[in-house]
């Protein structure tokens, strides 16, 4: 089966003046494409710069960053920032939604980057509005949606242009229980239509939805036993 992630002895540290941080020591994994992946750990452990390194929003010190049979290290600035658009979805913790724009352009703004216009993005818009249920939200700026609204919003802005990886930093981290629920309904959707997902999270109950769950402890990664069994 072909690995839609493969991480090989990466290891990340910042530099900042004389002062050097340790941020990921010798992590290796990779992941078999349509499978989903839950990464724990406490905070400071490196989870979030594991996930900026996946999806080329930052480039490791050592090792190397295959996603869908892509090196990343190679590649340019404006070639990765091609190669995310097209190929990865971004979920972060803060939804990151364009203010300006209501929910159908904040959706329709990753298919206006990939070159896309007219008939065919409103219509993929409006199939991804109807899948997160928010039908009757439209035309909502962000600041006239609840916090698992936004959250909604931002997943379908991740589907845009039919992601092979969805990234989520703490997909669910602001929502409560019935939003975490929803999300995580629309994340085995995805997942059950052959996309892979990696997802941080803090949440035992979230981690157990996942195919996988691996673990960081100081950078280090470690494997971890799961309840589930599937
Ligand atoms: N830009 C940066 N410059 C210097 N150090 C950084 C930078 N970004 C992260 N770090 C450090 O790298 C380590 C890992 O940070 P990271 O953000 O990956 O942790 P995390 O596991 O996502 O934590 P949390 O659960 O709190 O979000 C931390 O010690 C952090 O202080
Ligand atoms: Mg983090």
């Amino acid at each position: 089966m072909s690995q839609i992630i493969e991480v090989k002895k990466v290891s990340k540290s910042y530099l900042d003046g004389k002062r050097k941080t340790g941020a990921l020591d010798d992590v290796s994994f990779s992941l078999p494409a349509g499978e989903s992946m839950a990464i724990i750990g406490p905070s400071g452990s490196g989870k979030t710069t594991l996930l900026h390194l996946l999806g080329g929003l930052d480039k490791p010190s050592a090792g190397n960053v295959s996603v869908n049979g892509q090196e990343l290290t190679g590649l340019s600035d404006k070639e990765l920032s091609m190669f995310r658009n097209q190929t990865i979805g971004f979920v972060f913790q803060f939804f990151y939604l364009n203010e300006y724009l209501n929910v159908f352009h904040n959706i329709a703004l990753p298919m206006w980057l990939a070159g896309k216009s007219g008939g065919a993005v409103d219509q993929r818009v409006n199939q991804l509005i109807e899948r997160v249920g928010l039908i009757d939200r439209a035309t909502h700026f962000p600041s006239q949606l609840s916090g698992g609204e936004m959250q909604r919003v931002a997943v379908a802005r991740a589907l845009a242009n039919e992601p092979k990886l969805i990234l989520a930093d703490e997909p669910t981290g602001n929502l409560d229980r019935d939003n975490a629920e929803n999300i995580l309904q629309i994340f085995d959707e995805i997942s059950d239509s052959g996309v892979s997902i990696v997802a941080i999270t803090h949440d035992k109950y979230v981690a157990d939805r996942f195919d996988h769950v691996v673990k960081l402890n100081k950078g280090r990664l470690q494997p971890e036993a799961k309840s589930k069994t599937t």
